[in-house]
């Protein structure tokens, strides 16, 4: 029976096939598992502005490169980049959302920009010249005048939500991938970022009851605080979000 006529004949009665999934305790992968979870049926339940927003060509776009996927095209890996082998050279690289976590939080500036720069080196190395690399990653605003609030909020998501991850200067970035790559293009997102974080928090506000259920009060608590101190950072420039385009020189 489908799971809308399941819950239709018991008034919403009946618990959620989902709600029987065991926890694997892999925190990189989270609840999803094979028996309950249907990739084909599954729907975001919560409001994504990228999705909200798409035009009729973006559609069409999408469709036109997903259509093109052939199970040679692709290779899905849980991997280090550091232990990343490929035996072909790649067209093009894109990073979104890790170069957060490739310095720990108390490294000092030339510490980072090593580990950024191995990175670098990595990539270059991946790729033919020319070849681009697109970055996406949270930085460290400019707007360094904070009050004690947004000094114990931002200690709060270094110390509890990402601990053992770092966020860079652009500078450092900079530093890091000089010699190695031309930067085509740089642009700071910060606002996009707190429409994305403020669609998260209303999303987990609206779910409260049932998130508190999966994970307890507290957990739901934190990722509150997280969320919103994420939305006024990046609105107020404490936090920027930056999509810079690189060339492989
Ligand atoms: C906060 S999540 C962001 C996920 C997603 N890209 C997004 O923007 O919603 C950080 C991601 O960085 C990945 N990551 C961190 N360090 C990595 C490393 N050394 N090699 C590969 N992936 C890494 C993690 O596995 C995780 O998927």
């Amino acid at each position: 029976m489908p799971e809308w006529a399941r819950q239709t004949a018991t008034l919403g009665l009946a618990p959620f096939k989902w709600e029987a999934s065991v926890d694997p305790r892999i925190p990189s992968v989270g609840l999803v598992e094979s028996k309950v979870f249907d990739p084909e049926g599954w729907r975001p339940d919560y409001p994504n502005p990228a999705l909200d927003d798409r035009t009729e060509h973006d559609i069409r776009w999408g469709a036109r490169i997903v259509a093109g996927f052939t199970d040679e095209r692709y290779d899905v890996r849980v991997q280090n980049w550091i232990d990343h082998e490929p035996a072909v050279l790649y067209d093009a690289i894109i990073s979104i959302g890790a170069f957060e976590h490739f310095a720990d939080f108390g490294m000092m500036r030339a510490g980072r920009v090593a580990a950024y720069r191995e990175f670098f080196e990595r990539c270059h190395a991946w790729l033919p010249p020319g070849g681009r690399l697109v970055l996406q990653t949270n930085v460290k605003g400019n707007n360094v005048r904070m009050d004690r609030t947004t000094v114990r909020d931002l200690l709060f998501i270094a110390d509890k939500i990402f601990p053992e991850s770092e966020l860079p200067w652009l500078s450092e970035i900079a530093e890091a991938s000089e010699r190695r790559f031309d930067v085509v293009s740089a642009s700071n997102d910060a606002d996009d970022y707190a429409r994305t974080c403020q669609a998260w928090l209303d999303g987990l506000l609206a779910n409260r009851a049932p998130a508190t259920e999966l994970v307890g009060a507290q957990r739901v608590a934190d990722y509150e605080r997280y969320l919103a101190a994420s939305v006024a950072g990046f609105t107020n420039r404490h936090l920027g979000l930056m999509r810079i385009v690189f060339e492989r020189v």
